[in-house]
C-alpha cells in the first residue's frame, strides 16, 4: 500500500469513452505528492479495507457526503479573459461589428495594469466557482497585464493556458487596439513565452505561455508566419479563431483563396497543441487536416448561436476523429459556465438534426445524424478538452491531475429533485449536468489542491 498524500471517499463519474460515462461507486481516491491519482481502490478490491482503516481517522482523509458526487473539474477551451466586463451585454450585432463597436474597445482598457489586475481575479474566481479547473484563455495584446492573467492563475491555483493576443493588421484593427508594429508583436510574444515559461516552475498545476493570434484577419502575413516559428522554437500550444462565421471564412477565401485551416496549417500554427475556436465551417478536407495534425476545436456552443450563423457539425467531426472540447468564449457566449454549454451543444445538435424552418418537410429540414448525446457533452467538457490540451487532465483515471469538482445534489438553495432513493447513478448524473448551479458547486480542487468552497 503506497503513502498517499489525500485519500477522498465517495462516488465519481467520468468518461470512460465519448458514448459511455463510467460511475465509481464508492471507492477511494488516493492522490499523491504531486496531486496526481496514483491509485482507485473499489469495494470489491482486495486492498480496501485495509486503506480504509489506515487513513480513516487521519487529516488525510475526506468523506464526501451523502448526496455529494465527484466529477472531474471543466476544461473551458475558449475564454477571452477582459470580455469579462461585457458579458451578457453587446450581443445585438455581427461578428465583425461587434469587435471594432464594443470588443476593441474593452479590451483597450486593459493596457492599465491595475484595471486587468482587478478583473482577471474576478474572472479566475469566477469559472473555479463554476467547475473550471484549466483554462485556454485569450488575453489581450498588452504584455503586462497578459502576464498578470498568468500569475494571477498561479496564485488562486488554476491551470491556465495564457496568449498575450496579437495584431497587427491596419486594414482590419483599430489605431487604438493594434500591437505597435509586426516585429514588436513578435518580439513581445518572445519575451511573454520565456516569462511564463519561468512562472511555470513554481506553479504546482502548471501555467502555460500559448501563442495566439487573434485570427487571420487582425494579423499579417509575417505575423503569422512568424508566430507558427515561436511555437515550433518554444514547443508552446497555439491558439486562434477558425472558420467562425460567414463573414470571418469569406475573408480568408478572399484573401489567401482558401479555407483558414489550410491556411493555419501554411503558416505552421495547424500542430498537435493547437486548438482553434468555433471551426464552424470546416469542410470535411479540413476537418480531416485537423485529424491528421492533431489540432482541436473549441467548440463554443452560446457564443455561436449569436455569431457563427450555423451549428458546427459536431457529431461529424468527432465521428472524423477531431480533437474537440468545450468553450464558454466569453464573452461572445455570456456564460462563464460550462453546464450551460454542455447542455446548449445538446440543444443545437438536436435542432441541427432536426432543422428549425417548419416551411420545410420534415425530412428536408435537417442535418440526419447530427445529435450528440449528454454523455458526449460532458466528454467535451472533460476528457475531450483535457485530449486537445495534451495535458493529462479531465479523466478521473490514475495517472491524471486530481481536477475535481464536488457537487452537493442536497444543497438548500438549489436541491436537485431526487425523490427516488433507487434512482440510478446514471440518472443522477444527468440531473447534475442539467440542472446544477453553481451553489451546487461545494469544493473545487486542482492538482491536489483545495482551490475553492463554498458553504
Ligand atoms: N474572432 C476574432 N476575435 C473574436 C472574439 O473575440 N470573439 C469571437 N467570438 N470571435 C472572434
Ligand atoms: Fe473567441
Amino acid at each position: 500500500m503506497g503513502s498517499y498524500r489525500r485519500v477522498f471517499h465517495g462516488t465519481a463519474f467520468t468518461s470512460k469513452s465519448p458514448k459511455e460515462v463510467a460511475v465509481w461507486k464508492d471507492c477511494l481516491f488516493c492522490i499523491d505528492e504531486n496531486g496526481l491519482i496514483a491509485n482507485i481502490v473499489q469495494p470489491s478490491d482486495s486492498e480496501y479495507a485495509e486503506l480504509l482503516e489506515t487513513y480513516e481517522q487521519t487529516d488525510a482523509f475526506q468523506r464526501l457526503e451523502e448526496g455529494t458526487y465527484l466529477l472531474p473539474g471543466f476544461v473551458d477551451l475558449h475564454v477571452h479573459a477582459p470580455q469579462w466586463i461585457q458579458a451578457g451585454t453587446a450581443l445585438d450585432i455581427p461578428l465583425s461589428d461587434w469587435l471594432q463597436t464594443y470588443t476593441f474597445p474593452s479590451e483597450a482598457k486593459f493596457e492599465d495594469v491595475e484595471f486587468a489586475r482587478m478583473v482577471y481575479a474576478d474572472v479566475v474566481d469566477t469559472l473555479l466557482a463554476n467547475g473550471t479547473t484549466t483554462a485556454l484563455y485569450f488575453a489581450t495584446i498588452h504584455k503586462e497585464a497578459s502576464l498578470a492573467l498568468a500569475e494571477i492563475c498561479v496564485q488562486k491555483g488554476q491551470r491556465g493556458l495564457v496568449g498575450k493576443v496579437v495584431a497587427d493588421n491596419i486594414e482590419q484593427t483599430p489605431d487604438f487596439y493594434r500591437d505597435e508594429d509586426t516585429g514588436t508583436a513578435l518580439q513581445e510574444t518572445e519575451e511573454f513565452i520565456v516569462a511564463v515559461q519561468e512562472l511555470a516552475k513554481n506553479a504546482k498545476q502548471g501555467v502555460y505561455p500559448v501563442v495566439t493570434p487573434r485570427f487571420i484577419p487582425s494579423c499579417t502575413d509575417e505575423a503569422l508566419q512568424g508566430l507558427g516559428k515561436l511555437a515550433e522554437k518554444y514547443d508552446t500550444h497555439i491558439q486562434s479563431h477558425c472558420s467562425e462565421s460567414d463573414w470571418a471564412h469569406g475573408y480568408v477565401q478572399g484573401r489567401f483563396g482558401m479555407n483558414d485551416a489550410k491556411a493555419l496549417h501554411g503558416f505552421g500554427l495547424l500542430r498537435e497543441k493547437s486548438v482553434m475556436a468555433h471551426s464552424n465551417f470546416l469542410t470535411d478536407e479540413d476537418a480531416r487536416l485537423f485529424a491528421k495534425n492533431g489540432s482541436a476545436i473549441a467548440h463554443c456552443p452560446v457564443s455561436n448561436a449569436y455569431f457563427a450563423n450555423s451549428v458546427l457539425p459536431l457529431a461529424r467531426f468527432m465521428e472524423m476523429g477531431v480533437e474537440i472540447g468545450l468553450g464558454s468564449d466569453i464573452s461572445g457566449g455570456f456564460s462563464p459556465s460550462l453546464y450551460d454549454n454542455a447542455r446548449q451543444a445538446v440543444m443545437s445538435s438536436r435542432m441541427l438534426e432536426d432543422g428549425v424552418d417548419t416551411g420545410l418537410p420534415a425530412e428536408k429540414r435537417g442535418v440526419p445524424n447530427s445529435r450528440i448525446t449528454l454523455n458526449e457533452a460532458f466528454y467535451l467538457a472533460t476528457a475531450g478538452g483535457g485530449e486537445s490540451l495534451s495535458l493529462p487532465v479531465g479523466r478521473l483515471e490514475e495517472g491524471y491531475a486530481w481536477d475535481v469538482q464536488l457537487v452537493d445534489t442536497k444543497k438548500e438553495s438549489a436541491r436537485l429533485p431526487l425523490y427516488d432513493p433507487e434512482e440510478s447513478n446514471l440518472d443522477i448524473f444527468q440531473k447534475i449536468i442539467y440542472l446544477a448551479r453553481p451553489e451546487n458547486i461545494r469544493e473545487v480542487w486542482v492538482q491536489g489542491e483545495k482551490v475553492h468552497s463554498r458553504n
